[in-house]
């Protein structure tokens, strides 16, 4: 295909200080969970986002001394000429398809836990750590502190440029780095010249980008990644005042503005709470006090909103962390004419958890990211049939429908069973639920793909008995039905069944909710899953004009979402509907009337009246199929059938990341070691 004119504007370079950009697709600064500790992987899956197109690619937070340890997150570390190698891994990585590489310095000051180096945590002035309970406090620095921190920065950029790096980055976007924590008059507490008035609390700042500038900006571009707006009024930094003047203070000193929201959950917000585009009004008027290039964010998967941004002199640069990660072949997909191609990020941050898990990224939609390295996986490019196999896959959910794709495009003659006439599974039924519609591009993509592989065949309506597929005549099945909730309240607080769960009183699961079963109130929703599924349906009944009260064992409400970013986020709307929050209590019993709910810690009783309870505590696999058919081998082996796999939900339910992901990789590795060889 060939690209739409309407998209050109996106593929014009543009000048950043002494460098150039090839066109206007700039990955931001993203952690991974990789970092330091896995320089190859982080090398690896930086260099598939320059080969997919992107002008820009940066690192994630690089620490520039050992006081800035953010341990045990695994971010890059830049303290000492010996980390410049692993880092240098990365931009030969990025050059190779002739993109710039980005290194975004940063000193974490208070928000430092230096647990690996043992160094004190520095601050404009003493404090304890905001977001951390850890027993211990940054020091106020002194002047010769200061002096020590502008030359390890300044040190850092020299190191960044033998690294190879285009853009050297000064960081003081989100709460999370020292320069940052200097503007805050909340954090900066001093009397000297570097605290008190904005223009003094910017003192530092300036000079580490003049200080980078003087070091290395003959040849690198001097970047500068700045909050505008903490999302906090009048106590932060606010795009109408403060963050405005900060802006007009450093208009021409950065080549380029990388500007954000803060703190973190503010920026990555997830689509329940943002659409496409949430931070323009916090950034628009950037461009209209400085002529440096301007680069920002908001999820961004669609081209016309991206050409939007430019032509009404919003951005210059298209900044994205999420869609670079779903895909990261986005660029050359709009450069080639190939938009319903784009794999669009759904917004539910599961690449954060990877950071909060201080394991390797991975996404929901691109099952290849962080394994590009480890396992060799490509976003776009797989190997072809290694054999004359067919394939039944039964069950259409996300797992289901990730296998045939893959499997369709490697050549294979799939057919792909689905019992309802409705494709999709458990993507399709929670997109229905309240702010996760975006969730359903993890079908449309998969659908869209699947729809032009003439060799995969798609039956609607077909629920398949253990002899139908025994008589298919495909050499492999392959099992998706997914999985159920349990109604007997077993789940991580409760290994037995719950009294009361069992009777004829009114026990709901999730599933009967999403079959549209109607719940009389008042009702209780039991969230012993954690995730984010207890609080939406109990923002749907809500909505539906019911009492709810959410109960759940854990100390906050949907307490998984910590590693989400959503959490706070969740219990303030969960409170904000008038929903009754009961923390850390237990259901003890459901006699139809109420429920008696125990505290986790005493033993104190409090009776909550309920007609109805909706028990969200852990799922059942769907693996009734292929328990049936594995108890025949012989029957099996007479039908000329190889293999009969469970993936995904029916194997172990897990979330939609993990289903995508048993989906690919089962249909890139059946074969191994064919593939591998075919791959060579
Ligand atoms: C997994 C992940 C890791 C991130 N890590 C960093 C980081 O190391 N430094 C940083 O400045 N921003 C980081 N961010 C924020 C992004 O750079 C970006 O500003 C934010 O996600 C909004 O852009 P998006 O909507 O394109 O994702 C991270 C975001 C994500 C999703
Ligand atoms: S994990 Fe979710 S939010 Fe993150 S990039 Fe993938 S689809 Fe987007």
């Amino acid at each position: 295909m060939t690209r739409d004119p309407r998209f050109d504007i996106l593929f014009e370079p543009i000048k950043i200080g002494p460098v150039v950009a090839k066109n206007r697709f700039y990955q931001v600064p993203h952690c991974n969970g990789m970092g330091y500790a896995r320089p190859r992987a982080h090398a690896a899956m930086r260099g598939v986002k320059a080969e997919g197109g992107w002008a820009v690619v940066s690192t994630e937070e690089v620490e520039i001394h050992p006081s800035s340890d953010i341990s045990p997150y695994i971010e890059g570390r830049l303290w000492d000429d010996r980390d410049i190698p692993a880092l240098a891994l990365m931009t030969d990585a990025v050059h190779k398809y002739g993109a710039l590489a980005a290194i975004e310095l940063v000193h974490a000051g208070m928000s430092a836990s230096n647990l690996y180096s043992r160094e004190v945590s520095i601050a404009p002035s003493p404090i304890a750590n905001p977001a951390s309970y850890a027993p211990a406090q940054a020091r106020g620095m002194s002047k010769a502190d200061i002096r020590s921190y502008r030359r390890w920065h300044r040190d850092a950029a020299l190191r960044a440029r033998r690294a190879g790096f285009n853009i050297i980055y000064v960081y003081a976007g989100h709460g999370l780095s020292l320069a940052m924590h200097f503007l805050q008059s909340r954090h900066n507490r001093r009397t000297d010249e570097y605290g008190g008035s904005l223009t003094n609390r910017t003192r530092l700042l300036r000079e580490l980008i003049e200080e980078a500038k003087d070091a290395v900006g003959a040849d690198c571009a001097v970047a500068l990644r700045f909050a505008v707006d903490e999302l906090r009024g009048p106590d932060g930094i606010a795009a109408e005042s403060e963050g405005r003047e900060v802006v007009e203070m450093l208009a021409e000193l950065p080549d380029l503005w990388d500007v954000n929201v803060s703190d973190w959950p503010n920026d990555s917000k997830t689509s329940r709470f943002a659409p496409e585009g949430y931070q323009e009004d916090f950034v628009r008027f950037v461009k209209a006090v400085t002529t440096k290039p301007v680069v920002g964010v908001g999820r961004f998967t669609s081209p016309d909103t991206m050409v939007s941004q430019i032509r009404r002199g919003v951005l210059d640069m298209i900044g994205a962390a999420r869609p670079s990660i779903a895909d990261p072949f986005l660029p050359k997909k709009i450069e080639s004419g190939d938009i319903d191609d784009i794999r669009e990020c759904i917004g539910c941050n599961v690449c954060v958890t990877g950071d909060y898990t201080m394991t390797p990224i991975r996404c929901t939609q691109n099952p290849t990211m962080g394994e590009e390295w480890r396992k060799g996986w490509h976003p776009e490019a797989i190997p072809p049939r290694s054999g004359s196999d067919s394939f039944l896959i039964v069950g259409a959910g996300p797992s289901g429908l990730e296998c045939a794709r893959l499997l369709g495009r490697r050549g294979y003659t799939v057919h792909l069973a689905e019992a309802s006439e409705e494709l999709g599974g458990r993507v399709t039924r929670e997109s229905r639920l309240p702010g996760l519609s975006a969730w359903a591009r993890v079908r449309d993509y998969r659908l869209n793909q699947l729809n032009k592989l003439q060799n995969v065949e798609m039956l609607r309506g077909s629920r398949v008995t253990g002899s139908e597929i025994l008589e298919f005549g495909a050499t492999r099945v392959i099992i998706a039905t997914g999985a159920h909730w349990r109604r007997d309240g077993i789940g991580r607080a409760n290994s037995r069944p719950i009294r009361g769960f069992d009777a004829a009183h009114s026990v709901f699961t999730p599933d009967d909710l999403l079959d549209g079963m109607l719940v009389a109130g008042p009702v209780v929703v039991f969230d012993d899953d954690h995730y984010y599924l207890g609080a939406v349906l109990a923002e749907k009944l809500r909505q539906g004009g019911l009492d709810v009260a959410l109960v759940t064992p854990a100390d906050r409400v949907s307490a998984w979402t910590v590693n989400t970013l959503e959490q706070h986020a969740i219990q303030r709307r969960v409170s904000a509907l008038g929903i009754e929050i009961y923390v850390s209590r237990n259901i003890v019993e459901f006699d139809g009337s109420g429920v008696l709910l125990e505290c986790t810690y005493s033993e104190r009783q409090t009776a909550v009246p309920a007609r109805s309870v909706v028990t969200v505590t852990s799922r059942l696999p769907n693996d009734e199929l292929a328990r049936s058919l594995n108890e025949s081998p012989a029957a099996i082996g007479a039908a000329g059938i190889v293999s009969i796999t469970s993936i995904g939900d029916c194997f172990a339910p897990s979330t939609i990341a993990a289903a995508v992901y048993a989906g690919h990789r089962h249909a890139r590795e059946f074969d191994w070691p064919a593939t591998d060889e075919a791959r060579a």
